[in-house]
């Protein structure tokens, strides 16, 4: 059986050089080559991250595998290869993507995650589950990332593999992703492993807001403390960085990252049009049920006399109301 791990972990480090040659050397890979430094990657991040390409043919990876004496049997366990249905003999999982290796967190290769050029679907391609790689308790760069978590004792928690390498441009190198499958109680307690704080930074779409609004309460289950930070309507990380820069993301949004209850008034927030004042008396409801979630005093005080001041209430009354809410909270 060990045997068999090692195995899938040598295949997978040949694959990755060969995919990483193929977009570098060949005139295969231009055109993703291409796609790449226009997305904003540098030759550096892309020898860092061992990207690479696997060009439209059938079988190049089959080949040059089984041409090293590996087992075909073994790589399609490894989730490299697959049978054919009608005839004999294998052919690639991944033709024509831009290949992000994927290691566990002790730097081994065990799985991929490929993306088209361009528009198409599936958008990625991951690996499918294998003895070596579990989504659901994969964090992407994990491996890379360990030094500066560990310094920090701090870690970036965002959506895909472009954030995380963007990121890492921006100094940010202590970020990890999830890959696509939402973040489950494995990934939790994996992160608190590492870490004693975490700061949220999915998407700036509503899913990613949604998905950040989830994983809060399980962030904090496991004994974490969370922040989050915030993107412009819309715009993921990557995105972020494309147009404003590595040295704004560092600065304007991880450092200013915000504590969950801030977070959530602006998340409920958003959800109320203020001008309408059946709707500004919902909020200021929900905004102080939000406070009263808060153990510190200090701390609850400090939001109401905001809202009392924003929304000329009195404290008195805020106070009066979050009181109720604690009682019934608990
Ligand atoms: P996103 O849709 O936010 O993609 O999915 P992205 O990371 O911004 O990708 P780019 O910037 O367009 O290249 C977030 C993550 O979800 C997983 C991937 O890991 C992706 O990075 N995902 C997404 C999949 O596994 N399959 C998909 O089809 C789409
Ligand atoms: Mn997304
Ligand atoms: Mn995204
Ligand atoms: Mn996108
Ligand atoms: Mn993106």
């Amino acid at each position: 059986q060990d045997n068999v791990r090692n195995k899938i972990i040598e295949a997978h480090e040949l694959a990755v050089k060969f995919y990483h040659y193929i977009l570098n050397n060949t005139r295969q890979g231009d055109e993703a080559k291409r796609y790449l430094i226009e997305r904003g990657l540098t030759d550096k991040l892309i020898d860092q991250f061992m990207i690479g390409y696997a060009p439209g043919d059938w079988d190049v990876l089959t080949r040059f595998l089984m041409n090293r004496e590996f087992d075909p049997k073994l790589l399609e366990k490894g989730g490299l290869i697959s049978a054919k249905n009608e005839a004999e003999g294998y052919f690639d999982r991944f033709r024509n993507r831009i290949m992000f290796p994927i290691w566990d967190k002790n730097g081994k290769a065990i799985a991929f995650g490929g993306r088209i050029i361009g528009e198409g679907q599936p958008k990625y391609l991951n690996s499918p589950e294998t003895m070596l790689f579990t989504k659901s308790k994969m964090l992407y760069n994990l491996n890379f990332a360990r030094p500066a978590i560990k310094k920090a004792k701090q870690i970036v928690l965002f959506e895909g593999y472009m954030d995380v390498i963007k990121a890492w441009s921006a100094d940010v190198q202590n970020g990890v992703a999830t890959l696509g499958t939402a973040l489950t109680e494995e990934h939790c307690m994996l992160l608190k492993r590492h870490g004693d704080e975490i700061i949220i930074c999915y998407d700036g779409d509503s899913a990613g807001q949604a998905a950040a609004y989830k994983a809060i309460p399980m962030l904090e289950r496991v004994g974490l403390k969370v922040l989050v930070a915030l993107l412009p309507k819309g715009m993921d990380p990557d995105e972020y960085i494309k147009s404003h820069g590595t040295d704004a993301f560092r600065y304007e949004v991880i450092e200013q990252a915000v504590s969950i209850t801030k977070f959530k008034l602006i998340y409920s927030r958003k959800n109320h049009i203020l001008s309408r004042e059946e709707d500004r008396n919902q909020y200021i409801v929900e905004a102080v049920k939000i406070v009263a979630e808060l153990d510190s005093s200090t701390e609850r005080e400090i939001h109401l006399k905001e809202l009392a001041k924003e929304f000329d209430i009195s404290l008195d009354a805020l106070k009066q109301d979050c009181h109720e809410f604690r009682l019934q909270q608990q």
